[in-house]
């Protein structure tokens, strides 16, 4: 059989205390806030939301406007053990967000990784080599016969909902499916092209990372403007 239950989610009797991943950011973009909302019909958005597969280059000002709307932390409240409750445009098991977003963008002829700050909304950019970023991306764009200049991979710290959790990987999959459904119907609203990549881009996000015992790659997406050209 194909199928591999994953076990039913189960709360701990008590917090266990956790390690965060520090990500090895070298220096920090702040992204501005969208200057105002601009409306569009809900309705209309989720009527014609589909998967694009061409990508023109997308701007940081249209970055900041989808994570913006997609992922950034409006509420955070202090729990014990040092553990944190988060609100942010996507729902989350426990309110525990155990997915970070990794955004790698082609700029000038490489490719640059960058850590999504949901607090600051700001970008972080991160110390990977971009040689090896670009032979994964190759690769990944050969396999599925679709480019772009931005990509955007999501990684779980698992251990923020394993230490709340016993059998927390359906929920960090299905944390990573509401995800993916809010940023798909943000990227239309904001009339972008968006597309999940079913593969979890493991092993090669933890060991880019160089930590296997905190984080995993889990999924990731393509973005961009429609203008491909
Ligand atoms: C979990 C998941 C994985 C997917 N993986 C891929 C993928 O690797 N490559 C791709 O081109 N589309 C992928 N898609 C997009 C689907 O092919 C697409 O949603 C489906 O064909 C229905 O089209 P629609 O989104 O326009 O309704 C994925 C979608 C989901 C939800």
């Amino acid at each position: 059989m194909d199928f591999i239950e994953l076990e039913s989610p189960e709360r701990r009797a008590h917090l266990i205390p956790f390690r965060t991943f520090r990500y090895p950011v070298t220096e920090i973009i702040y992204l501005s806030p969208p200057s105002q909302n601009e409306a569009v019909d809900f309705f209309r958005v989720v009527k014609s939301r589909s998967t694009r597969r061409d990508f023109g280059q997308i701007s940081l000002q249209q970055l900041s406007k989808l994570f913006w709307f997609s992922a950034k932390t409006s509420l955070e409240i202090n729990l014990d053990e040092g553990h944190k409750w988060y609100h942010k445009p996507s729902p989350s098991g426990g309110g525990r967000h155990p997915i970070d977003h990794i955004i790698f963008r082609y700029e000038r002829d490489k490719w640059i990784a960058f850590l999504y700050d949901s607090i600051a909304h700001a970008l972080g950019k991160l110390k990977i080599d971009s040689a090896d970023i670009g032979f994964w991306i190759d690769d990944l764009f050969s396999t599925l016969g679709i480019n772009a200049t931005t990509i955007v991979w999501n990684v779980a710290q698992f251990h923020r909902s394993t230490s709340v959790y016993k059998n927390a990987s359906a929920l960090i999959y299905r944390d990573e499916g509401a995800i993916q459904g809010t940023f798909g119907l943000v990227a239309e609203a904001l009339n972008l092209n968006f597309c999940t990549i079913g593969v979890s881009g493991e092993p090669t996000i933890s060991k880019l990372l160089m930590s296997r015992e905190l984080i995993r790659g889990i999924g990731g997406f393509y973005i961009g403007s429609k203008n491909a050209q």
